[in-house]
C-alpha cells in the first residue's frame, strides 16, 4: 500500500498566488505555473499528490501536481470539461489563484520494471513519476530499476500530452509507448491493449532467461481504463498503484464527500493510489461516483 499521507496543517488555507506563465498543451489543456511559498519554507511535494485549487468567486477543485523540482514553484496542468476548469482556462498571466496542499499519498517506486500507464489528462499526475523513475535509473540512489517504460494513451496525435517534456525525460525514445485511438501516432487501440502485450513479453522474457524480477505498473486516467488496467494486472500478478478520482470538497478527510464503498477509505487522505489489495474490494471501482449531495452516479 502506498504510504500514507502526513498533512501539514499549516498548508490548510488557500494561499493566493498570481500565475506566472500559461502553456497550451493542447486545444483543451492548459498548464499554469506559479509561485508557492505559502510558509516561506520549501514544499516537500511527491510524484501523485495533488493540490486544492480555489479560482475566486467560481469553486475550489482537486488537480494533480504536475511538474515538480523549481525551487517554490509548481504546476498543474487542466483540462476544461466544467465551470471551475473553464473559468480558469480565461485566466491570463497576473490573474491569481489560490492553492492549498498538498495532499494524498504518492506513488511508492519499487525495483525492477516499472511501466507507467497515463491515459489523457491523467498524464498530469504521473509526469513528476516518470521523470523521478528515469532521473533514478540513470543514477541510482534509492532503489534498482532494470527498466522505465510509459505508455500513454489518447484520441488522437493532438492530444497527446507533454510530447517535448517526455523526449526530455527520455534520451532513448524506445521507452515510451503512444496508443491512439484512430492510429494517428504509434499503436492503434487503447493502452491496456499495449500493456497487456508488455506484460506478457517481459513475463515470457523473464521465463526465458529463469529469472523473477518485480514489475510495478503506476497508472491515472479514465476510471474505465484504470479498471482494466487492474485486471490485467490481477491477471499477470503485477502490483498496480493506480490514481482515483472522487468529487472532492475539502481535500483532507473532513467532508466524508470521496469516500470509497464499502471500506470508508477517503481518496483524498487514504488515496488518491491504491493497490491491488484495496482496489480488490472497492465495489464502486469502474462502476459509479457520488455528485456534490453525495448521490451516486454511474460512470
Ligand atoms: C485527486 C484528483 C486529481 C485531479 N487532477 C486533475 C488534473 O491534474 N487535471 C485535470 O484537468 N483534472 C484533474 N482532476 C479532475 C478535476 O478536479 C475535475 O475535472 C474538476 O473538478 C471539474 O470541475 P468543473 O467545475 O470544471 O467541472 P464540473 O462542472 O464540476 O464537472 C464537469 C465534469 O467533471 C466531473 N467532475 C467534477 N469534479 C470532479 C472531481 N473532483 N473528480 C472527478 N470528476 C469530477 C463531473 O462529474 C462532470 O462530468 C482531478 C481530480 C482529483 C480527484
Ligand atoms: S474530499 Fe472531503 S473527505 Fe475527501
Amino acid at each position: 500500500m502506498p504510504v500514507k499521507p502526513n498533512i501539514d496543517f499549516r498548508l490548510n488555507k488557500p494561499f493566493l498566488t498570481s500565475i506566472i506563465e500559461i502553456k497550451q498543451e493542447n486545444k483543451n489543456v492548459k498548464t499554469f505555473i506559479v509561485d508557492y511559498n505559502p510558509i516561506d519554507e520549501p514544499i516537500e511535494m511527491k510524484p501523485g499528490q495533488f493540490v486544492m485549487v480555489w479560482i475566486p468567486g467560481i469553486d475550489e477543485i482537486p488537480m494533480s501536481i504536475s511538474h515538480i523540482g523549481w525551487e517554490n514553484r509548481m504546476a498543474i496542468t487542466v483540462a476544461a470539461v466544467g465551470d471551475a476548469t473553464e473559468a480558469l482556462h480565461k485566466l491570463e498571466v497576473g490573474d491569481q489563484i489560490g492553492i492549498r496542499g498538498p495532499y494524498g499519498n504518492w506513488y511508492e517506486p519499487k525495483d525492477g520494471t516499472a511501466i507507467i500507464v497515463g491515459g489523457g489528462i491523467g498524464m498530469a499526475s504521473v509526469l513528476p513519476l516518470i521523470d523521478q523513475l528515469v532521473k533514478e535509473q540513470k543514477n541510482p540512489t534509492q532503489f534498482e530499476l532494470d527498466q522505465v517504460i510509459c505508455i500513454e494513451g489518447a484520441k488522437t496525435e493532438s492530444d497527446l500530452l507533454f510530447m517535448n517534456e517526455i523526449a526530455d525525460i527520455y534520451a532513448d525514445e524506445t521507452a515510451m509507448e503512444f496508443c491512439t485511438d484512430d492510429g494517428s501516432c504509434g499503436f492503434k487501440g487503447f493502452t491496456t491493449e499495449k500493456l497487456d502485450m508488455l506484460l506478457q513479453q517481459e513475463i515470457e522474457a523473464q521465463k526465458a532467461r529463469n529469472e523473477t524480477s518485480p514489475i510495478t505498473v503506476y497508472s491515472c486516467g479514465p476510471e474505465i481504463m484504470l479498471k482494466k488496467v487492474f485486471e490485467i494486472c490481477e491477471k499477470y500478478n503485477v502490483e498496480v498503484q493506480a490514481s482515483l478520482e472522487r468529487m472532492m470538497r475539502c481535500g483532507f478527510g473532513m467532508c466524508g464527500l470521496c469516500a470509497l464503498e464499502p471500506t470508508g477509505l477517503l481518496v483524498c487522505f487514504d488515496g488518491p493510489i491504491f493497490t491491488n489489495e484495496v482496489l480488490r474490494k472497492t465495489t464502486d471501482f469502474g462502476k459509479f461516483h457520488r455528485d456534490f449531495s453525495g448521490k451516486p452516479f454511474k460512470i
